[in-house]
């Protein structure tokens, strides 16, 4: 193994006035990925983050809710920590930016700035509501574009016309947040760090530490018409925020001490884990790398080096800047149920697709990340579920039940496919230090594909009768194939591999665990991994996302106003009774082979090994839920034995009916069993 690096990481810290939604979590999860891989390489890596706790919006919201701003900060201090753990993103400290260590850091900063002469100070003008007692940020002023004249527009610039301007400008200018429209203009004194002092610094600076892009992007900034203008660091009361030493009545600008939160957040996991910050963020050989969306870019590509510089402190080895999620092609939105929070997203399905999918999508630039929940739902149930976690419950499964649980030694090929598989180590250990996610899937998917070529190949489920020997060598050659998958997808799917691991008798993996082979021991009993997405679940999961329609007033017509998700749904077929559901002979039978039934879009053909009801062919029209009907090749699956048999046009005759469940027409799933089948014994 190579030196240990040093390396702290961190994501932007979310504000603490909102749940954390899927867009925020194409930035946690990468990070995580990131971290993860590093950990599993055996680098000394430290995720920190936080709550982004200050500011206007907080301060309104917890005045509306009538309560102190710190008690809403600890609730969703709460609620933020829940979603990512349940969302298995593993922070080394998440912390608060209403904090003794902020505190006491943004004071050392200022002071520093101070003495460094990059402050400067300023009467400015600004809009002042008298009903709320409180000056107003662009964003609380609402009014009339003076340009186009477009009613109800921010303070700062027009949605309609993309016209900038300063809140005064406004006609009919009003409080957003109490209506008041007879706001004064006070003059008062801001405190602004002077950025044009580190033009140079920037300059050469900006290239050097984030994507060409972005670099490229922000060089308007130092263009002729002097953009890189004093930057405004200061807020009067009432702010919730931290007051600034030596200006009573004024505050850090939340944008000013979030950043800041950062350090403040390894310096308590510092002092919890008796390290010492200096040497930890101040060490020169050790790597300090922001992830960041696009949005936030000027903040921590400008003012943060800019103002870490001035004030001697370590700046960010690199900042890793990401694009937006859009959903189904589109901007997240409220009204079509994408808009969805992690919770939402957790109430319904499995975080492990999310993250899977996620990893197929995301890389190292700055484009927009596409949500396409169709093709959600088809990548992980084709890739994770069909080719790669079918790997391991084929091959778990059957040498459990007729192999004794038994690994023996690879065959001669199995070695070969195994060395071809590690083979891509280096490669794919490139892949995630470059932050080149997207194409991590697609390399553990071409193993898997040979790993169940060649499982199909020797149809372990036939050889089984005649050599279990070479029987037990492909399991074994299939399962060190999937082990191997695993672990390189054990950045993305951290609990998958854990189970997984638990699966040989393993404890956690590190990247090294990739060069042993598992041979000759017992494993342990299979353990569900992953389980298919079903469509009817993500239908249901956009349902509950969109605005619930507005209770129907009293005289208004009784529409049909509720939600469609919310009332439960009759069966399709009448109800029956118990003689008629007895009359049904459910018996399990061994897939031998399931193919596409040429010239048919719908049906597959079932051939199936029934024990002691001899051989069976079956036809079931589930195209379209396996459009790659050879997954169900080696599943135990739940048949009707005593259904007449039925001649199906131009196909063959059908021996029975192969039960599926699920919602009709969409997430329809063939029923499988764990149980073993021992040849000779009634099944099921
Ligand atoms: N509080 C600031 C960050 C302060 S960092 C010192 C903030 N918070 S945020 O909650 O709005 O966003 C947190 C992170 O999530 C940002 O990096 C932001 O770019 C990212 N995302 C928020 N919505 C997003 C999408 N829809 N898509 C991708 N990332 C998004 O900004
Ligand atoms: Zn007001």
């Amino acid at each position: 193994m190579q030196n240990k690096r040093r390396i702290i990481v961190t994501s932007a810290l979310p504000y603490a006035n909102g749940d954390i939604h899927i867009g925020h979590l194409v930035e946690y999860l990468q990070t995580d990925f990131w971290v993860r891989f590093q950990k599993m390489r055996g680098n000394d890596c430290l995720y920190v983050c936080a709550d982004d706790t200050h500011g206007t919006p907080i301060m309104i919201r917890a005045r509306k809710e009538g309560r102190p701003p710190e008690a809403l900060i600890d609730e969703m201090r709460e609620r933020h920590t829940r979603d990512f753990s349940d969302f298995q993103i593993s922070f080394d400290n998440y912390y608060s930016t209403n904090s003794p260590e902020n505190k006491a850091f943004c004071e050392d900063i200022y002071a520093k700035l101070e003495a460094a002469g990059a402050l400067i100070t300023e009467r400015v003008g600004q809009l002042w509501c008298p009903q709320c007692g409180m000056f107003l940020p662009d964003r609380f002023v609402r009014g009339t574009c003076p340009h186009c004249g477009k009613e109800d527009q921010y303070g700062d610039s027009c949605e309609s016309c993309s016209a900038t301007y300063s809140p005064s400008d406004l006609k009919d200018a009003h409080c957003a947040t109490c209506g008041c429209r007879d706001l004064e203009t006070r003059e008062t004194e801001h405190l602004l760090f002077d950025l044009a002092k580190y033009r140079e610094y920037l300059r050469e600076w900006l290239p050097k530490h984030t994507q060409a892009d972005v670099a490229n992007k922000l060089s308007e900034w130092f263009g002729e018409d002097q953009k890189l203008l004093p930057w405004d660091v200061s807020r009067d009361a009432p702010y919730f925020g931290f007051e600034i030493p030596g200006h009573p009545g004024k505050y850090f600008y939340v944008w000013l001490d979030a950043p800041v939160g950062y350090l403040a957040s390894l310096k308590n996991l510092c002092s919890r884990t008796g390290r010492s910050f200096e040497e930890t963020w101040g060490d020169p050989d050790a790597e300090r790398y922001h992830f960041i969306g696009k949005d936030i870019v000027r903040f921590h590509c400008l003012f943060w080096p800019a103002m870490l510089h001035a004030a001697g402190y370590q700046g960010p080895t690199r900042v890793f800047v990401h694009g937006f999620l859009t959903v189904n092609g589109e901007k997240m939105s409220k009204a079509r149920g994408t808009f969805l929070n992690a919770r939402t997203y957790l109430d319904h399905l499995d975080p492990a697709a999310l993250r899977y999918y996620y990893a197929c999508k995301i890389n190292n630039s700055t484009d927009d990340i596409d949500l396409n929940l169709d093709d959600f739902a088809q990548r992980v149930n084709s890739d994770l579920v069909g080719k790669i976690t079918n790997l391991a419950s084929r091959g778990a499964q059957m040498l459990g039940k007729r192999l004794d649980g038994r690994l023996g030694s690879l065959d001669d090929e199995g070695r070969t496919l195994l060395a071809a598989a590690r083979d891509r180590a280096d490669a794919i250990a490139a892949l995630y230090e470059d932050r080149k996610f997207s194409q991590i899937p697609v390399e553990a998917c071409r193993i898997a594909d040979a790993a169940n070529e060649y499982f199909d190949r020797h149809a372990p489920w036939k050889s089984i009768k005649t050599d279990p020997e070479g029987t037990r060598a492909v399991l074994t050659s299939v399962l060190n194939l999937f082990r191997v998958i695993a672990i390189y997808l054990a950045p993305i799917l951290p609990v998958y591999a854990r189970k997984a691991a638990a699966l040989f008798g393993e404890g956690d993996w590190t990247w090294d665990s990739l060069s042993e082979t598992v041979e000759g021991r017992e494993i342990g009993p299979y353990e569900y991994l992953a389980t298919r997405v079903d469509p009817a679940a993500v239908e249901a999961m956009v349902e509950s996302a969109k605005p619930k329609a507005a209770p129907a007033a009293a005289a208004a017509p009784a529409a049909p106003a509720a939600a469609p998700a919310a009332a439960p749904k009759t069966p399709a077929k009448p109800q029956i009774e118990f003689p008629a559901f007895d009359a049904i002979d459910l018996r399990v039978g061994l897939v031998e082979s399931c193919t596409a039934v040429p010239k048919s879009k719908k049906l597959v053909r079932f051939e199936l090994d029934c024990g002691p009801l001899g051989h069976r062919t079956i036809f079931s029209g589930i195209r379209s839920a396996y459009p790659d009907p050879s997954v169900l090749n080696g599943r135990q699956v739940v048949f009707v034995a005593n259904l007449a048999p039925r001649e199906m046009k131009g196909v063959g005759v059908s021996e029975g009916m192969v039960l599926t469940a699920g919602e009709p027409d969409t997430g329809l799933a063939v029923l499988t069993t764990l149980a073993p089948v021992n040849p000779g014994d009634p099944a099921c």
